[in-house]
């Protein structure tokens, strides 16, 4: 048995996690530089719990220049075992309206100018994403979120899209119609390769704040409407958080879907 240890990465009008004991901001540092802040570290109801800004506080990071890789490394490196992200989105479905959350458990990865892999020159490995999020985690959020009563779509695809500006009508329009996508954001990717690059169990929590451009009863999104709606749901995200320690527990058996285990078959490099 490992013992628990929990990582909220937390998006835009996430800045930290209520009631946590021991709270203490701490900086790591990594060999792939600064993460994209300190690090919010302590526990709840005996499980140990971290916090990291995404955009940093203050949000300084857009998410093209989010370290990505320093962000996982820290996490890995504070011992964590469960990384729960937390992010706002818009939606492609008329029925996953704004102020729903969507469990997501597919991406389709459209970024292009960010660092996607731990590996490369000198040791190269190959990982599985055929299944990017961790069953068991999603599990969990989701019952964490009706628990909390929040109206929340259990499965979905995710759309990351580089940014910062938002999609073209007729892009906003081909990922819902052509592409089957649910919702689309600009964090999730490379984030959740890069947790299982370090075999860490990922869940993706998206609020969604928005119809993109796609919906015609809808306008344009606009970074007001979004934060308008965020600002309401940051209560339900801290309340889904908060309930996640007693539902995972403070020990953990390895993983059932092998997500700390993903290097296993991976590694192509011969050891010297
Ligand atoms: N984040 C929130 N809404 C979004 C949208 N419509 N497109 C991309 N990222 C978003």
């Amino acid at each position: 048995m490992t013992e628990t240890k929990i990582a909220v990465i937390g998006g835009s009008g996430i800045y930290d996690i209520e009631g946590l004991e021991d709270a203490t901001w701490t900086s790591v540092d990594t060999p792939w530089g600064a993460p994209s802040d300190a690090v919010l570290t302590g526990s709840l109801g005996g499980v140990g719990m971290v916090f990291l800004p995404r955009h940093g506080r203050g949000h300084v990071h857009s998410p093209t220049t989010v370290p990505y890789r320093a962000n996982i490394d820290a996490l890995k490196r504070l011992g964590v075992t469960d990384v729960i992200s937390v992010s706002a989105c818009g939606s492609f479905r008329e029925e996953m309206a704004p102020g729903h959350f969507v469990i997501v458990d597919q991406f389709i990865d459209r970024t292009f100018a960010r660092e996607k892999s731990f590996f490369g020159t000198g040791c190269v490995a190959h990982v599985s994403v055929a299944h990017p999020t961790c069953p068991r985690l999603g599990a969990a959020c989701l019952t964490a979120a009706r628990d909390a009563g929040i109206t929340v779509h259990n499965g979905g695809t995710y759309l990351a899209m580089e940014g910062p500006q938002f999609s073209t009508l007729a892009e906003s329009k081909m990922y819902r119609e052509s592409w089957g996508a649910d919702v689309i954001g600009m964090t999730n990717m490379p984030e959740a390769k890069l947790a299982r690059e370090a075999e860490l169990c990922y869940a993706s929590v998206a609020m969604i704040t928005d119809y993109d451009s796609w919906h015609p009863e809808h306008g344009e999104v606009d970074v007001s409407d979004i934060i308008r709606t965020l600002t309401g749901n940051a209560g339900k995200a801290r309340d889904l958080v908060r309930r996640l320690p007693d539902l995972l527990g403070a020990e953990r058996a390895p993983c059932p879907h092998g997500c700390d285990r993903a290097l296993e078959y991976a590694i192509l490099t011969q050891p010297d």
